[in-house]
This record gives C-alpha cells, structure tokens and sequence, in this order.
C-alpha cells in the first residue's frame, strides 16, 4: 500500500486588531508553538500557519486521514489556546468569535471552525495551491474553480493534455437541504452551472479527476446556518493540487485574475470584488505568513494563494503566488469596482438581498411602520 498523506486547513476567526481588520501577530505566534510541539510529539508531520484579514489558518500534514479526532483537537486546543492567551488578554477585537461551543466534541466541523481536508497519494512530485479568502463565503470559489476544472478559456490544459481531456467530478453542496451531488464535466456542465451561479447555497466541496483523483476542496460550513444567529461569515479556505494531469499552477492562478463579485465584505451582508493580494511577509524559517489587512469599509473582500511543493509530507514554501506586478492590473481593476459599487450604498445589489443578509433591522422597522401601511 503506497503511504497516504493527509492534508488539513482548518481556520477560524477568534480575535483581530483593531476590529475585524487582521490578526495579531503574537496569535501566530501561539499557533507556531502549538504546531511546533505537535511535529515534535509525531501527531504531525509539518505545518504552517499564516492569516488572511481577520482569519487565522493552520495547514497541517499527517497520516492520520480526514475527520480524525486527534488533529481536529490538535487545531481547537490550539484555537482555544491562542484566544486565552493573546485574543482575551489583550482584548483584541471579537476574541474567540468563532469557537461557538465550549467543549470539544470529537469533530470541529459544526463547531465554527471552516475545515477543507484531502487525503493523497503523494505523486512524484505534489504541487500545492492553498487559498484563503476574508469578508466572503464559501461560494466565493464556485466561479474560479469552474473556471479552472471545466473551462477551456481558462485551462489551455483540458483540451490539449490528454490526461485533463476528460474532464472533472464536481460535488456541489446544497447547503439548505445538508445533501450533495455529484455532476460531471463537460457532459453536465449546464447543470453544474445551473446550480453553481447560487453560490450562496450550491457549493462546489470537492473536485475529482474522472479516474478518482483528489484535485481540490473547499470548506463549506455556513456559521449562520449552525448559530442561527449572525456570527461573522464564513471567511473560507480552499485547497487545490497541480500539474502533471492536472492544472498546471499558473491556470488555477489565471483564475482570479477576474475580480468577481462575491457576497460578504462589511457586515456580512455586501456584494464586492475579490481582490488577490500579496502576503505581507512571509518567514520560512518560523513557519508563519503574514497576510493582509481589510480596510476600506472592511475589505473589500481578499484572497491570498500560497504555493507548496509536498515531500513524504513535508511542506516546501510557501510561494506567495499573488506577489506578481501580473495581478497589479487585477488589483486596480477590483479598486475600481470597488469604488463603483460601493456608490450604491444601502441600495441593492450591493447590499445582499433581505434573504441573505447577515445583519438586518428589517423586522423591527416593518414591525415599527405596521399601523402606518395604508391599503392601496
Ligand atoms: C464582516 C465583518 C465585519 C463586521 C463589522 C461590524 O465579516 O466581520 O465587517 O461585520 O465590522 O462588526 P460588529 O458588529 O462586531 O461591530
Ligand atoms: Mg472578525
Ligand atoms: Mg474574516
């Protein structure tokens, strides 16, 4: 049996400064330590950690497999750790915001933390793109990961090498009714899309090469639907193989050299564009990345893409793959929109619809107002 490597991201948003703009870098600090002694103990086999805005991320590798309980707890107790010792005790900004309960229970899915996790075979050589997003949702991913698995425009590689030429397996979420499906590429290519264009309830989790092979995963909890109370969004992560096969590094990248508008950035409740954003800096040698900051009216929503090379487990790098003078244009372009869209201020669709928004005071007016409506 050929060794598997597990491959697990699992962030949460417990704390910035000042408000939601970014994380401290004495709460990296905490979690470079607790990883340091978990590679130490064998639990893992290397890390890194790093934060995008207010988000902060543990990439870990380990033979353990998806969903197992140690790392799961690994990454709570860390989460825990960093809250009472950096987020609490220097106040900072919504301290521990997403860890919704007390205890933990065995998983940290559903409880708050967003988690994407892949289970592979190293090939020969195992290129690894990492993405985190802040001030959006899951969904945010739909558009460039149809782009980049299923869109020939995009990827030079699905019409002329010969092992992309199949196509791909998208497992798309639904996150209203908790149920999944399966939808193949070209052949269902409408449906998929059909589906995926409502990214704030279809999600794409889970992307397959058609003879089985892991290509990419998504985080996909929806914090709103597990509170059942505004609880900050769903800043998610995403995780997605290269090359030799599959897409090669620079068309996963080519991607979001589109600004697309995404639902989140202030409150929650904002169309704006995702902008792709260097890292402010990164250090090899202490494992952490230092991301960027959100500011104007909280944003506007930003991803930030790291790259990887795996070695037995070992993660070389990271690459900060957006730290090119080639997404300098997309930077603008998005600056741009921003400004534009943010002239509509509380007018829709820059403002979610009543249905989505995270925050409203909808009710209390139209509960205020009812004896002023008039029969037309
Ligand atoms: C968006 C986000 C921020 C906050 C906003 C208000 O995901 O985290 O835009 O929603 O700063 O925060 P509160 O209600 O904590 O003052
Ligand atoms: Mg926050
Ligand atoms: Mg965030």
């Amino acid at each position: 049996m050929p060794r598997k490597i597990t491959i697990s991201l699992i962030k949460a948003d417990i704390g910035s400064i000042p408000g939601h703009v970014v994380v401290h870098p004495k709460q990296l600090e905490v979690a470079k330590e607790k990883m340091e002694e978990a590679k130490k103990n064998g639990l893992i086999i290397d890390y890194f950690v790093f934060n995008f805005g207010d988000d902060l991320a543990l990439l870990m590798t380990h033979e353990y497999g998806e969903n197992n309980p140690k790392i799961h707890e690994l990454a709570w107790t860390t989460f825990k750790e960093i809250t009472e010792k950096v987020s609490k005790k220097l106040k900072l900004y919504a301290a521990g915001q997403d860890l919704l309960v007390e205890a933990f229970s065995g998983n940290i899915r559903g409880m708050g933390p967003q988690v994407a996790e892949m289970e592979i075979e190293e090939r020969p050589s195992e290129p690894l793109v990492v993405f985190g997003a802040d001030k959006t949702e899951p969904g945010a991913f739909n558009l460039p990961l149809f782009r980049i698995f299923a869109d020939p425009f995009n990827t030079a590689g699905l019409i002329i090498d010969p092992k992309m030429h199949d196509g791909f397996i998208f497992r798309v979420l639904d996150l209203i009714e908790g149920q999944y499906v399966e939808l193949r590429c070209p052949e269902e290519m409408y449906d998929l899309l059909a589906l995926i264009g409502t990214p704030g309830r279809y999600v794409i989790e889970r992307v397959f090469r058609k003879d089985g092979l892991p290509a990419a995963v998504c985080s996909v909890t929806k914090l709103n639907l597990i509170a059942g109370r505004y609880v900050g969004k769903d800043d998610p992560v995403c995780m997605i193989r290269a090359q030799h096969g599959l897409p090669a590094v620079g068309e996963i990248l080519e991607a979001f050299a589109f600004p697309h508008l995404v639902a989140g950035w202030m409150r929650g409740s904002h169309h704006g564009p995702l902008m792709p954003m260097k890292m402010i800096k990164i250090d090899w040698e202490n494992k952490i990345g230092y991301g960027p900051k959100m500011t104007r009216f909280d944003g506007p929503p930003k991803i930030v893409a790291l790259g990887f090379q795996l070695h037995d487990g070992y993660l070389e790098g990271p690459i900060d793959l957006f730290d090119d003078p080639a997404f300098d244009y997309t930077r603008q372009v998005a600056a741009y929109i921003a400004d534009y869209i943010r002239r509509h201020g509380p007018f829709m669709p820059h403002r979610l619809g009543p249905e989505e928004m995270e925050y409203t005071t909808l009710p209390q007016v139209l509960e205020k107002l009812k004896s002023r409506f008039k029969r037309m």
